[in-house]
Formats: C-alpha cells, sequence, structure tokens
C-alpha cells in the first residue's frame, strides 16, 4: 500500500526559543523569508505525501493561516500587479490536502501521534516533526518509503551524534541487515544518558509507521519526562522485529535549538541565489576582519 499521509506535530510550546514563542508558535519562525513549517510541508509534498495533518494545540492560528487563503492581502497584492508576491503568498495554500486536529493535552509526541489515529486509518504513514529541518539537496523520506514498501513494519531515521549529545534524542540498539544502509533495530531508549546509550544512533524526525504503532501508543504509559514517548511504543515494534532503521548522512537542522536555527538560516540563505552572493561576501569579510562591526 503506498504512503500518502503525513503526520506533523506541532503543539509543542517551543520554551527553549522564549521569549520569541510567547505570542509566536515556534514552527512559524522565519528561516530566510519561510516558515520553518513551510520546509517541513513541501519535503512531505515533494515525496508525493499530499495528505498533511497537523496536530495542534492552543496558540496555533497563525499556523492554520498560513496554510490558509488571504483575500484581503490577495486582494491587495493583485491591485498593485505583484503576481510574483501573489504567487508566493498562494502556494502554501496550493501544497496538498490539509487537516488539523488538535492535542487538547501536552503528553508527549506518542500522545500527539495517537490523535492521528482516526485519520490515518489501517495504513503506513509519515510523521515529520517540526523542529527538524532536513535540507532539500539530500531528503531521505524517498528513500525511507521505499524501504516501508519492500521490508514493510515501521522505519526510523537515524544519525550518529557525538556521545555527549546522544541524551537529546531517541536512541537506537541496531544489528546489520543485508540491504546496504539499513540496520536493523533490536532496541529503543528515548534520551538514554551517555553511559545507557546503547549507541550513538540518534533518532532524527522523520518516521515511516505501520499502522500498528496505534494499538501499542493506546497502552504506552508515560516515560522520559512524564509524557507518553513515541520512542517507548516503537520499542515494543522493535522487539518484534518489525522496525527498521536508515542511516541519514546529510545536512539537518533543528529549528527548535537557537545555535542549529542560526545556521540553518545562514546555510540555506548563502546557497540561493538571490541572497547567496551578498551574504557570502558579508560573512568573508566579517570572518577575515575578527568580527569587527561591519556596515
Ligand atoms: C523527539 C523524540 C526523540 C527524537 C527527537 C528528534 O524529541 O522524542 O526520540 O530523537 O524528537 O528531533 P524532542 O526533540 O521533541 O524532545
Amino acid at each position: 500500500m503506498s504512503v500518502t499521509k503525513a503526520v506533523i506535530p506541532a503543539a509543542g510550546l517551543g520554551t527553549r526559543f522564549l521569549p520569541a514563542t510567547k505570542a509566536t508558535p515556534k514552527e512559524m519562525l522565519p528561516v530566510v523569508d519561510k516558515p520553518a513549517i513551510q520546509y517541513v510541508v513541501e519535503e512531505a509534498v515533494a515525496a508525493g505525501l499530499d495528505d498533511l495533518l497537523f496536530i495542534t494545540g492552543k496558540s496555533k492560528r497563525s499556523l492554520e493561516d498560513h496554510f490558509d487563503r488571504n483575500a484581503e492581502l490577495e486582494g491587495a497584492l493583485a491591485a498593485k500587479g505583484d503576481s510574483d508576491r501573489l504567487s508566493l503568498v498562494q502556494f502554501p495554500t496550493s501544497l496538498g490536502h490539509i487537516h488539523y486536529v488538535r492535542q487538547g493535552e501536552p503528553l508527549g509526541l506518542g500522545h500527539a501521534v495517537l490523535q492521528a489515529e482516526h485519520h490515518v486509518g489501517d495504513e503506513p504513514f509519515a510523521v515529520l516533526l517540526g523542529d527538524d529541518l532536513i535540507d532539500e539537496s539530500n531528503p531521505i523520506l524517498p528513500r525511507m518509503l521505499e524501504v516501508q514498501r519492500e521490508l514493510g513494519g515501521s522505519v526510523i531515521c537515524l544519525m550518529g551524534v557525538p556521545p555527549a549529545d546522544i541524551s537529546l534524542y531517541g536512541c537506537a540498539a541496531v544489528k546489520a541487515s543485508d540491504m546496504p544502509g539499513i540496520l536493523g533495530i533490536s532496541d529503543l531508549v528515548e534520551k538514554p544518558s551517555a553511559d545507557e546509550a546503547p549507541s550513538n544512533f540518534a533518532i532524527i524526525g522523520r518516521y515511516v509507521l505501520s499502522p500498528d504503532v496505534f494499538s501499542v501508543l493506546r497502552e504506552t504509559k508515560p516515560g522520559k519526562g512524564g509524557e507518553i514517548q513515541l520512542t517507548d511504543a516503537l520499542r515494543v515494534l522493535a522487539q518484534r522485529g518489525e522496525v527498521h532503521g536508515v542511516v541519514f548522512d546529510g545536512l539537518r537542522y533543528d529549528t527548535g535549538d537557537r545555535l542549529s536555527y542560526l545556521k540553518a538560516v545562514v546555510s540555506i540563505a548563502a546557497r540561493r541565489d538571490d541572497l547567496g552572493p551578498p551574504l557570502r561576501a558579508w560573512l568573508e569579510a566579517l570572518v577575515a576582519g575578527g568580527f569587527a562591526d561591519l556596515a
């Protein structure tokens, strides 16, 4: 069965980015000139997933407005004959079939994904976490969908991280498989300490899941941080031999982390045709001048 549905949890409070996220959802922070969440939606659509379900919470109105028509703004741009900006404004509304469900209570990522059960039904589906921005030069979702088609079960995305960083992520115990770039997953632990981590393979926020995860999530008790963790439900499926790992070695940014967010903005802008040449020249001069002030 081919996957067409993407679930995008976007109910988090964005506490790492306060005060910017006091009244603005973290997903709406701009990365150059688009909100971070639009990159994630574009990635899903590029991989053939045009049914998008956002799991939202309180204060996410601007996210919904971004993917909706804005008659007043469109009318003003049309009246000025500004067709370039008009198409930029209309583009997010044309990306796919967008749906919303609210999480109600912030009980964790596993609980957020469980809210998708009614919409997803009995078919495999993708989950894309809004904080993880995967550079479009090296997408991983198409490969994950292919692996799920070939092997069934659920597929997670893994990235090697320094041991000191593993406590920020879900971590996988892996075993070799016959297929290049694919690992068997024998166990999963949410945010282990460096001592307890079974490997340095971190789970990155892209998943292609079997609908079997829903019945497991319904039974999953609160885990790390008192939250219902997606990793804990996937652990049950992994112990049944039903989870495969795809190793990602491209560029990924955590836009919920301030430093990684800044890197995303600078590196995406530096590679754009319009902003790249003057930005790179300015950065080179800034570094050469030892960060003395520049105009
Ligand atoms: C979530 C998951 C974690 C995963 C991470 C990837 O954690 O619980 O397993 O490694 O996303 O970004 P969060 O970053 O929401 O705390």
